[in-house]
């Protein structure tokens, strides 16, 4: 295959997947970002969740999710390899609770859903709930066990990457993009901030919910990404304290606790429609924080080690938007909202696929960029 040059705007878990693939490859690749791996990858929680992130409507989606996360082992594999880094995969398995009897209902046709899609969600009673998890309050009308559900360390996948990258000669430039321009000949350039234009064979754009910020990209690209906020937590417990990721409605609220293997819990998160709003409130920490002590009472004397406001990339229809954009060398990697580290094995696949042969995989056809045209 020809070795291309290729230019990917923004350095979060989109883009550097993908850069790893190409440069795999033997692609040049080049990334630009002024702050790579800081932005909602940095943030996240690292569930490899598809059974529990799903929704009743987004079938497409939640097999898109399935199948990403039966390739992370292999891609994990990868990664490490050529970094040395590990990437933290644990397949412990996912603990569902509802807290109160609506929150058990909800949950129970939840999994009557999850179960008709073929996925395995086995009741837990309160015994087995205590054996996996002795520490959990309760007793709980509803406790599951999904084995399919795991997580990796985000921050460690995202040093791993920067590391592989680094190994394989990828160039990074540290500066914001601040234009991806047509040129005359229907191609695309990237235009930096200090003005310098830089002509790559190909032009991949996955800078999440920032793209509405580089100007020069057609508007129904630029439009069709909103930034969702999320405000996450981070405490340091005792490794004893949790060992499986439980995700758990609470009074009808949905939280997550992801544990570390060395005592880290990161508990999320909000999910917030205001904009680019960085502004932390209390209330919303302040329940996320009190619901956590009721599934877990012994992390009230865990240490309080951050809370941090990103935003993920919420599309139109809340689904990914991967692949060519028309005939042109312009390639997208946007949307995957509450995903992003889930779906970036099977994204970075199949958008370095598309950019090696000009064609949309037929595993991302749904995901296509003419779904723009409609929007
Ligand atoms: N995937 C978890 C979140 O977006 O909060």
């Amino acid at each position: 295959m020809a070795q291309l040059q290729i230019g990917v705007v923004g350095g979060g878990v989109a883009g550097l997947s993908a850069a790893f693939r190409l440069a795999k490859h033997n692609h040049q690749v080049t990334v630009f970002d002024p702050d790579p791996a800081n932005g909602a990858s940095h943030a996240a929680a690292g569930m490899l969740a598809p059974a529990s992130e799903a929704n009743f409507s987004e079938i497409p989606l939640l097999r898109l999710m399935q199948h990403s996360n039966e390739l992370w082992t292999d891609f994990a594999a990868e990664i490490e390899a050529v970094s040395g880094m590990p990437v933290g995969l644990r397949r412990e398995g996912t603990i569902v609770i509802g807290f109160e009897p609506n929150d058990a209902r909800d949950l129970e046709r939840l999994s009557e859903f999850q179960r008709e899609l073929g996925i395995e969600v086995i009741r837990l009673t309160r015994h087995q709930l205590k054996e996996l998890e002795p520490e959990t309050g309760g007793p709980f009308p509803y406790a599951a066990m999904i084995d399919s559900d795991v997580q990796l360390d985000n921050r460690k996948l995202m040093d791993s990457l920067l590391a592989a990258l680094d190994s394989l000669g990828t160039r990074f430039v540290r500066q914001s993009v601040s234009a991806v321009n047509e040129r005359g000949d229907g191609g695309y350039e990237i235009v930096l901030d200090d003005g310098a234009k830089v002509q790559p064979d190909a032009v991949l754009v996955a800078p999440g919910s920032y793209v509405g910020t580089i100007s020069g990209l057609p508007k129904a690209v630029t439009r069709s990404i909103r930034p969702v906020k999320g405000q996450i937590i981070r405490v340091q417990a005792s490794p004893e304290l949790l060992r499986h990721v439980i995700r758990a409605k609470v009074y009808g609220k949905t939280l997550y606790m992801v544990p570390r293997s060395d005592g880290e819990i990161v508990i999320g998160a909000t999910q917030e429609e205001v904009g680019f709003d960085t502004t932390a409130k209390v209330r919303p920490i302040a329940e996320m924080l009190s619901q956590a002590a009721l599934l877990l009472p012994g992390i009230g004397e865990a240490d309080f080690i951050e809370h941090m406001v990103r935003f993920r990339p919420g599309s139109f229809d809340n689904s990914p938007i991967v692949g060519r954009y028309e005939d042109s060398n312009l390639f997208l990697c946007l949307g995957h909202f509450r995903h992003g580290i889930l779906l970036s094995a099977a994204l970075s696949k199949y958008v370095a696929m598309a950019i090696e042969t000009g064609k949309q995989p037929l595993e991302i056809e749904q995901f296509s960029a003419t779904r723009l045209e409609a929007s």
